[in-house]
């Protein structure tokens, strides 16, 4: 199991491979009972990662050569079993040295002993004392992101990078054409799944103790759906009326597009493009499993010559690839995966796509760009860019509890405001109004 887990964390790390891509796969390769362990230790590996990479030029005495970095791996699981999971010391030392052996470096069993057992004796102040000398361990982020949210966020910065590395609230979204947040509390009490309502976000319910989909009652025949609130906020602020046609420009894995269809069943159209052929598929499943029904494409949104009839759209929802920085509680892949010179491509992207989008709107219609994102330059900037680019367009910043408006839009954090729980994940929404003579 070790090896096997230790495979798929090269696989992040040197390869720029994403966990939730990988890990289907990865983990069906396991015996069940593995499988839990297995994806505990990557999340938690890859959480605390740049906690534990300075540990190893510490501890090795020349970085491994591009053949050995299995052994790396190995060690790195070594120290999330030790200092962070329940995992008796002496059973996760034997086994990581085994995985050395059968992973074929029969010569780096006694380094990983030695590794893994001085990290024992005196591991916990070696972190303390280069948590004081290096940023990176201290915060447990990439340099550059820490940089990037201090000059962001300078009253909110630290909650931010601790925000990033609690662990993420489960919140449901009730299938509202099937169901209530108050009926399906009900059945959740019934099945001994204790629930809570949250008044901010009306269509959902938060689980304090979380469990896995498989238990919650009538899951699979649509009665509820995994969102965070924050994304829940997409659909009542686009706010589509019955009758209307809708587009849904960057749609998988297709929980905003299902929210729409729950939030408004009498759409007159919605149509739901997504680049990726895999992750369109995903929305079909979504809309499968809810019930619900939308046109799907698979196609590129900032090039609607190849996709568009030429009939205007009354709602477009911009749900823009971003750097997810907002979610790295749920996806700690993210500090290792993305680098600061994606930003500029990203950006690009988005300014791509909202000048691509913008003439299919009709005059008086209404556009909602959001991202996952923490990062002014592709929230905030992007929109006051756009602004400036186009008089016809205006701002209407939405107003949330939660959320932190400006002239642009809302920004949420995911910090936790000390009168209410959980808190939601790192998002942003910008509703722009088309003037109705353009
Ligand atoms: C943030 S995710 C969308 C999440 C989705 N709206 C939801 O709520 O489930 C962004 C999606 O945009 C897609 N995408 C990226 N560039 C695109 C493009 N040029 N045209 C269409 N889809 C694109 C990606 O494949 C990805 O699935």
């Amino acid at each position: 199991m070790r090896l096997v887990t230790a495979r798929l964390l090269l696989r992040v790390l040197d390869r720029g491979a994403s966990l939730s891509r990988l890990l289907p796969a990865g983990l069906a390769a396991l015996a069940p009972r593995d499988r839990p362990l297995a994806q505990a230790l990557l999340y938690g590996t890859l959480r605390r990662y740049h906690r534990y990479r300075p540990l190893l030029d510490r501890y090795l005495r020349r970085p491994p050569r591009p053949r050995d970095r299995l052994v790396a791996a190995l060690l790195l699981i070594g120290f999330e079993q030790l200092a962070a999971l329940d995992v008796p010391a002496h059973a996760a030392v034997h086994a990581t040295v085994a995985a050395a052996r059968l992973g074929g470096f029969p010569w780096a069993a006694g380094l990983v002993n030695a590794v893994l057992r001085r990290f024992q004796r005196e591991g916990r102040e070696t972190l303390e004392r280069l948590a004081r000398e290096d940023e990176e361990v201290a915060w447990n982020h990439p340099r550059w992101l820490i940089e990037r949210l201090r000059a962001d966020w300078p009253d909110h910065w630290q909650a931010i990078l601790a925000g990033n590395d609690a662990p993420p609230p489960l919140v449901l979204r009730v299938n509202r054409t099937r169901s209530t947040p108050d009926a399906y509390r009900e059945r959740l009490a019934a099945s001994g799944i204790e629930a809570r309502t949250l008044p901010a976000y009306p269509d959902a319910l938060w689980l304090p103790d979380p469990v896995p989909v498989e238990r919650l009652p009538g899951f699979e025949s649509g009665l509820c759906s995994v969102q965070d609130g924050a994304a829940q906020l997409a659909a009542p602020l686009l706010d589509p009326q019955p009758g209307e046609r809708v587009l849904d420009a960057c749609a998988a894995p297709g929980g905003k597009t299902a929210h729409l269809l729950e939030k408004q069943p009498r759409l007159g159209h919605l149509l739901a493009l997504d680049r990726e052929a895999h992750r369109a598929r995903e929305i079909e499943r979504t809309l499968a499993r809810l019930g619900l029904r939308a046109e799907l494409r698979v196609a590129d949104a900032g090039r609607p010559e190849a996709w568009w009839d030429g009939t205007p759209f009354d709602r477009i929802l911009l749900d823009a690839p971003c750097s997810a920085t907002g979610v790295i509680r749920r996806h700690p892949d993210i500090k290792v995966l993305r680098r600061a010179t994606d930003l500029e491509r990203l950006t690009e992207t988005q300014d791509r796509l909202l000048e691509a989008l913008w003439p299919l709107l009709r005059p008086g219609g209404r556009l909602l760009y959001c991202t996952c994102s923490v990062l002014r330059c592709e929230n905030q900037a992007r929109i006051a860019a756009f602004l400036a680019r186009h008089p016809e367009a205006r701002a209407l910043p939405p107003r949330h509890p939660d959320g932190l408006t400006d002239a642009t839009g809302m920004q949420m954090l995911p910090v936790r405001n000390p009168d209410r729980a959980p808190a939601p994940d790192g998002f942003y929404h910008a509703l722009i109004e088309k003037e109705p003579q353009a």
